[in-house]
Order: C-alpha cells, then structure tokens, then sequence
C-alpha cells in the first residue's frame, strides 16, 4: 500500500494507533455538518477498518493526512470507490484546528496525481453537499467543475469532477509528491 509525501503532509495509511485522534477529528461537530453529524468511537474504528478493507479490495484508498513536522493526524485525503459510487472520487477531510491551511487542496493535488498517473483514472469526481462551500472552492482549485447533480444516501450532492487531460494541462501534481 503505497505512501506519499507532499510539502506538509505524509499521507500513509491507517493504523490501529491513529483511534484517538482520528476519533477526536468526527467526533467535532462543526467538521461533520456535511458528513451525516459527528461519530463516535466505535463508528472512528469502523472508519479505519472500511478505509484500509477499501485498499485491500481496489488498490488504492484514503489515507491517513499526517502533517510531517508534528506527526499529527490531521484528517483524511485520497480516493475512493466503493460498490455502488458513482464514480473513482478524491476526497478530503480535515481536522477543524487545521482548516485554511491549504492542507485539503495540497492532498488532494497529490491524490489526483496518483489518480491519473498510478490507478491509471480517466475522470475523477467529488462528490460535495451543495451547501459546503469550503469543499467546492477545494474542488474548484484543483481543477474540477461541476458537472451535474446526484442524490448520495437520500439527500442532494453536486459532482464535481476533472478529466485526466485537463489535469494535465493544469501540471496537477508537478510540484506535490
Ligand atoms: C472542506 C475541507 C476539507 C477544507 O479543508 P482545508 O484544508 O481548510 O482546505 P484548503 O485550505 O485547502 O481550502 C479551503 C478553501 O475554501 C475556502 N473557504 C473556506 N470556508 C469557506 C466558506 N464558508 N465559503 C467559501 N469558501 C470557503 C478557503 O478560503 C479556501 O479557499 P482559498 O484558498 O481560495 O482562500 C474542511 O473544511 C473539512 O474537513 N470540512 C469537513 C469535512 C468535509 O466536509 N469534507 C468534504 C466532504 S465533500
């Protein structure tokens, strides 16, 4: 299972220990407002566990975003596909103590690469309730636009999403892994 490094973070994968502050990260309500309300423990865990069974059963996942100088968890980033999505997504999570950093975008850069240039992806999409701004600008800055609307477990989302070409053109990924 693949690992890689931007300017500021590492992006590996889950282990057992990451429990408490992973836990710590979904348990903030604010950070989950789009993402179904804040976890607990327990549901923390399964988190890890789905993240790590989806590299074992695609190839690639989301990784564990720790900032280099701190060895901090700082959330979650990379790529996603489980049965049923509709389509190959990159995406971010972020503890709220690290928001406006740029540490969403610069993960997300580097997933988009190993997207494009590793998995060997075509299109990338983002799947984003139509109220979270911070994520679309996230997606806008890394070259994906809106493409058209969907429902994701009953509720609206747009589908952001770039073609590998125009990541290209956009030398997504020149200056990040
Ligand atoms: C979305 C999220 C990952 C962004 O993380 P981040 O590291 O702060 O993102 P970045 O710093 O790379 O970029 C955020 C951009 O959104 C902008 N932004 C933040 N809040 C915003 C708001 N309310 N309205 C408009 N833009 C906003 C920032 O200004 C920045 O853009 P800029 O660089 O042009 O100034 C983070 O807010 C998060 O984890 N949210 C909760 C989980 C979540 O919703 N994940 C996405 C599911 S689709």
């Amino acid at each position: 299972m693949t690992s890689l490094e931007t300017e500021r973070l590492r992006l590996r994968q889950f282990r057992e220990a990451d429990l408490d502050q992973y836990a710590a990260i979904v348990a903030e309500p604010e950070t989950m407002t789009f993402m179904g309300g804040p976890r607990d423990r327990a549901r923390a865990w399964m988190d890890i566990a789905w993240c790590l069974g989806h590299w074992t059963l695609r190839g690639y996942g989301l990784w564990a975003a720790e900032e280099k100088t701190s060895g901090r968890l700082v959330g979650r980033i990379g790529l996603l596909n489980p049965e049923g999505w509709p389509g190959l997504e990159v995406g971010w999570l972020v503890a709220r103590s690290h928001w406006g950093r740029g540490l969403a975008t610069e993960g997300g850069r580097a997933s988009l690469a190993y997207a494009f240039g590793t998995v060997g992806a075509e299109h990338v999409i983002s799947l984003i309730r139509p109220d979270n701004a911070a994520s679309i600008r996230v997606a806008e800055k890394l070259g994906e636009t809106r493409e058209r609307e969907t429902e994701l477990f009953g509720a609206p989302a747009l589908v952001y999403g770039t073609a590998c070409a125009a990541a290209e053109s956009a030398e997504l990924g020149s200056d990040s892994i």
